[in-house]
């Protein structure tokens, strides 16, 4: 007996116009990024269980419940990567860049798997566009990237990106914040929490801060400020940050409950939201993470980096239909094949892109396909052509026609896509 197969819940097949959307996003963070001297890692999508739990923090969301993890023949724990940072900060290690280059500028583009609840926008297989910057503690690395990474939100052509930014401070001030909110919590209600506030009150309070639930945010509206915790380095940090941005024309948000779900971050942190897929929901999300090299054994190497979420920016652009074909070339006996098969090649070799049909059917049929294929050129080979070489070319939109030898068909097209 045959069964049918399905997807996997959260696992999508992605066919255009997604796909020539995701291609474009692609190309267009090539594009911006290498003006800023970023170039392209690939990592593997496993690695080690414990580089994540180490790197990613185990009382996080993404440990404790996202990871897709299991053992492989020989037993060792794998995970499917939930994002690219830990493996592009193991990469750098192991490849010893640090010895090469005083700054390296690495992105990274590809699936991540975590295991959430699958909504619009949120998916178990999704994937980023992520930019890491290592080796700078200046502001200026930071806001940097911020740039970069709004103007290449900007050019893909994303509505209304807003700019939400914090600071979450450093190893030496951010527990006198934690005490802080500590002893805040203990003074409110904490059973009206919901569920998982509840559970983070204690092993991760900051994540409190960044709950959506209308209820819990009730109750933390008088929390402590982070920024009033920062010390004065962290303070002049991020005053810098701000002043780049500043002085660049980029506007902002000053939002104290970002903090983000991922526990390397310190100092800077930011995320971009826009209001077309709601406020709450980020596009992109990133921030710098100083210690967080040295803590995977690697030299006590700063960073700052982000990633993009490439659905939601999906959900943004809308459909793009920029990937019509140049041509469809119709041919109606078997000499009129052989030509026309002959002549797709040329075309293509000359740069233009479309298809032949392989079939015997009508005329009719064979117009019908060209029509469906959005091909702006419909080059019809009959009997009477065949036998002279000949090709008659038909623009679509209007209607026009025009008989020529297939040797000149080039020539003409060029000449009518200049026109
Ligand atoms: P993140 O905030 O966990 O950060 O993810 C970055 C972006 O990935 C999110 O803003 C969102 O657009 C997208 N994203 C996350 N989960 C899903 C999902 N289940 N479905 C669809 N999109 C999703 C990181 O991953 C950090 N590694 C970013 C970073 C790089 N920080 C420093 N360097």
């Amino acid at each position: 007996m045959s069964r049918s197969y399905s997807r996997i819940k959260g696992f999508a097949d992605m066919f255009p116009p997604q796909s020539n959307n995701f291609t474009r996003m692609e190309n267009c963070a090539r594009e911006i990024f290498r003006r800023y001297g970023f170039v392209e890692l690939r990592t593997p999508l496993l690695e080690f269980t414990d580089l994540f739990q180490r790197s990613i923090g185990e009382q996080t969301d993404v440990v404790q419940k996202e990871m897709y993890t299991f053992p492989d023949r020989k037993g060792r724990m794998l995970t499917l990567r939930p994002e690219a940072t830990a493996g592009v900060m193991r990469a750098y290690i192991e490849a010893g860049l640090v010895n090469r280059e005083a700054v390296s500028r690495l992105f990274t583009t590809g699936p991540m798997f975590r295991y959430e609840r699958p909504q619009a926008g949120r998916m178990r297989q999704f994937h980023q566009i992520n930019c890491e910057c290592l080796g700078s503690y200046s502001p200026l690395a930071d806001a940097e990237l911020i740039i970069m990474l709004m103007s290449f939100l900007q050019t893909l052509g994303v509505d209304e990106p807003s700019l939400k930014i914090n600071s979450l401070g450093c190893s030496s001030c951010r527990p006198l914040f934690r005490q802080a909110l500590t002893d805040f919590l203990n003074g409110i209600n904490r059973s009206a929490l919901c569920e998982d506030c509840a559970r983070r009150a204690d092993s991760n309070p900051l994540r409190i801060l960044d709950c959506k639930q209308q209820g819990c945010r009730d109750l933390t509206k008088d929390a402590p400020l982070l920024l009033e915790y920062n010390c004065p380095d962290c303070r002049e940090h991020f005053q810098a940050v701000l002043d780049a941005l500043k002085g660049e024309k980029l506007s902002y948000e000053i939002d104290h409950r970002l903090v983000r779900g991922l526990d390397y971050y310190c100092r800077t942190t930011f995320e971009v939201v826009s209001g077309r897929i709601g406020a709450q929901t980020a596009v992109a999300g990133g921030g710098r993470y100083d210690g967080l090299v040295k803590s995977l054994g690697g030299p006590d190497v700063p960073g700052v980096g982000f990633a993009c979420g490439m659905e939601r920016l999906a959900l943004l652009l809308g459909e793009n239909n920029n990937n019509k074909p140049d041509f469809y070339i119709l041919a109606l006996d078997e000499l009129a094949r052989r030509q026309a098969f002959t002549l797709a090649q040329c075309l293509r070799g000359a740069g233009f892109t479309g298809e032949m049909n392989f079939t015997a059917a009508s005329f009719k049929s064979q117009m019908r396909q060209a029509g469906k294929s959005g091909a702006r050129f419909c080059l019809i080979i009959g009997p009477d052509e065949a036998a002279q070489a000949h090709v008659a070319v038909k623009i679509l939109e209007s209607g026009e026609q025009q008989a020529m030898p297939q040797a000149d068909v080039i020539s003409y097209l060029k000449n009518r896509n200049e026109q």
